[in-house]
């Protein structure tokens, strides 16, 4: 494969064009959602809560559950298909996989290599556990596999089927998650490096580990007494959300000479239209250039981020050369934002 960095700066009579830089081009959008919808009126039959506290506190209306057949990488599949269809791309054009995913069929083999498998794709593939955040650490990893030179195609997936890690009985956690999955084809392309070019303008990654037990799954693969539930300090976690996602979207505003006026999109993780809500307002950003899909999708973890790109690009919402910015935040705790150029 020819390098694809540092492309030698042309000479032009005397004047010195910008030089050229690899950029990762969002090349195509797609998601997956389970068939089977359940309502907050449906939970409500099974455990202690209402749709007016649900709605009230959360935004959230509907999740997708998955279906004995919709495994993790079966969604993930899926996902990645409405991706290289939208991109026009084929398997073949896929160097390498990425799956951002906390709740994968089996420890290994990875969900990355049974997408592969089903796509029929060459290159390598792996899968990546940054809980909700994963995705924004997914495309940062990708990104940097384009500006290497490592990989020319890369698919970034979120997939995620929460509902086998929620303890039904546990009102607190059950109710705020949902299963699917979300993908990106990332294809490399020249730029001059300037913050009007398209692709992937920068990643900003954060983790701080001294706050795992803020929310957690307290089970393993090394756990047979039972499978694990996510644990969550609900309050602790909203208390931390909207001022670390607010640091990390002005530090990518200020990494590119950027300002809230700049932005297009806003596309953060769907975990709570009130976090959603405070971001946005920090952000000075009005409610028609904030994507929301936590009342329809609920909580999809390291699916939700691409399963918003995928509901606002069906949608006809976004157009080229528009600036999307992205940010999550999840167990870890682990935190960051990419902006996109589309
Ligand atoms: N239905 C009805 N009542 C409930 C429910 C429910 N599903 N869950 C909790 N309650 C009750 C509590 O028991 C409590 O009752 P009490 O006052 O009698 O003790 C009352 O509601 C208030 O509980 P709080 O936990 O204080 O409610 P809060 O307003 O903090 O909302 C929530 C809880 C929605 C979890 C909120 O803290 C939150 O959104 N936190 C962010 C967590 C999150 O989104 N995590 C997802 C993963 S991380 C991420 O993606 C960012």
């Amino acid at each position: 494969m020819d390098s694809l960095v540092d492309t030698p700066t042309p000479r032009i009579a005397g004047t010195t064009a910008p030089a050229l830089v690899v950029r990762s081009i969002l090349a195509g959008i797609g998601g997956y959602l389970p068939e089977r919808v359940v309502t907050n009126a449906e939970l409500a039959e099974r455990v202690d809560t209402s749709d007016a506290w649900i709605v009230e506190r959360t935004g959230i209306r509907q999740r997708h559950i998955a279906g004995l057949h919709e495994t993790c990488a079966f969604m993930a599949a899926m996902a990645a298909r409405a991706a290289l269809a939208d991109a026009g791309a084929e398997p073949s054009d896929v160097d390498a996989i990425i799956v951002a995913t906390a709740t994968p069929d089996q420890a290994f083999p990875s969900t990355a290599v049974r997408v592969q498998a089903e796509l029929g794709c060459k290159g390598f593939g792996f899968d990546l556990s940054a809980a909700c955040s994963g995705f924004i650490y997914a495309l940062s990893v990708a990104d940097s596999l384009i500006r290497s030179g490592a990989a020319r195609g890369v698919l970034v997936i979120g997939a995620e089927v929460y509902s086998r890690i929620l303890d039904w009985t546990d009102r607190t956690t059950c109710v705020l998650f949902g299963d699917g999955a979300g993908a990106v084809f990332l294809r490399a392309g020249e730029g001059s490096g300037a913050a009007s070019d398209r692709g992937v303008l920068s990643t900003h990654l954060h983790a701080q580990g001294t706050m795992g037990d803020m929310l957690y799954v307290d089970g393993a693969v090394g756990r047979h007494d039972r499978p694990g539930h996510v644990i969550m300090n609900g309050r602790e976690v909203f208390r931390h959300a909207v001022t670390l996602l607010s640091e990390t979207v002005a530090e990518a505003l200020a990494a590119n000479g950027l300002t809230q006026a700049d932005i297009d999109w806003l596309v953060p993780h769907q975990a709570n239209l009130r976090i959603i809500d405070g971001v946005g307002r920090k952000l000075g950003l009005p409610p028609e250039r904030v994507v929301v899909t936590v009342d329809r999708h609920a909580n999809t973890s390291a699916a939700s981020i691409p399963l918003a790109l995928a509901a606002a690009h069906e949608e006809g919402r976004f157009a080229p050369g528009q600036l999307v910015l992205m940010e999550a935040l999840g167990g870890g705790l682990t935190w960051g934002s990419a902006l996109v150029r589309l």
